[in-house]
């Protein structure tokens, strides 16, 4: 029985008083909650005192992206042992904003991954296809392509370590959520590629998030298919009411 996730991907949204505002009150209301593993990903610069609040309670920290290099001239970048140092313990990669916006490949996402695993941050490797490639019948080829890309070389062991999180790019703040039958399938999809590739065991394991308009009101119904374990949440976790009630809805 997988554990599911909730994480909310603050994006590029609120300064420090913001965000530790909101996590205040996260932190009050979710404070009694089990049976599922609750993530915040604040900005970069929010993230040592959000630690500080979050410490010792059942909400983890993460980061929204990350340098492969542990040290030097960067400038800019921050490494994967900074993020521990500041008490991260997950990283979303390969995000599609980063993919679009930052150029970034499925090679550059690889070489994150790694660089993550190294210091034992989990990283919350992102998918997903664009609204033309899916509406030309390339879904699966491009899952398949960013699998293969953001993958390679890494051991059963790495892969055992892993979240990944279906983000259909159309659904990203658009609010068209995938149907829970469309996410259904492209998860299915992964766990079998998984399967194929690494072993029956890793794939049943493994954590594999929907992220795409997900609100309180559809997290229940997606998460009632087989395949989808949890959510990565964009706009629905800058409020505390709404994430609060995803986290609820996921139980
Ligand atoms: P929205 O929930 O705002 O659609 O964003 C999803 C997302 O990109 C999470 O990483």
């Amino acid at each position: 029985m997988r554990k599911p996730i909730i994480a909310g991907n603050w994006k590029m949204n609120k300064t420090i008083k913001e965000a530790l505002e909101l996590i205040n009150s996260l932190k009050r209301e979710l404070v009694y909650i089990e049976g599922v593993d609750i993530i915040v990903c604040p900005p970069y610069t929010a993230l040592s005192d959000a630690s500080e609040i979050l410490m010792d309670s059942n909400i983890k920290l993460g980061a929204q992206d990350v340098y492969w290099e542990h040290s030097g001239a960067f400038t800019g970048e921050v490494s994967a042992l900074m993020l521990k140092d500041v008490g991260c313990e997950y990283v979303i990669l390969g995000h599609s904003e980063r993919r679009k916006y930052f150029f970034e490949t499925d090679e550059a996402v690889n070489k994150k991954i790694k660089t993550s695993l190294s210091v034992g941050l989990t990283p919350i490797c992102c998918v997903g296809e664009t609204l033309d490639e899916r509406e030309e019948e390339k879904t699966f080829d491009i899952i398949k392509r960013q699998l293969q890309g953001a993958l390679k070389d890494l051991s059963q062991e790495d892969i055992s370590r892993l979240v990944i999180a279906y983000e259909p790019v159309w659904a990203i703040g658009t609010g068209k959520t995938a149907t829970p039958v469309q996410a259904e399938e492209v998860h299915k999809f992964i766990r079998t590629w998984l399967e194929r590739h690494y072993s029956y065991q890793t794939s049943q394991e493994l954590r594999i998030l929907y992220g795409g308009s997900v609100k309180p009101s559809n997290t229940k119904e997606l998460m009632r298919e087989d395949d989808i374990d949890g959510a990565l949440v964009g706009g629905a976790s800058l409020e505390s009411v709404t994430f609060i009630e995803i986290v609820k809805n996921a139980i």
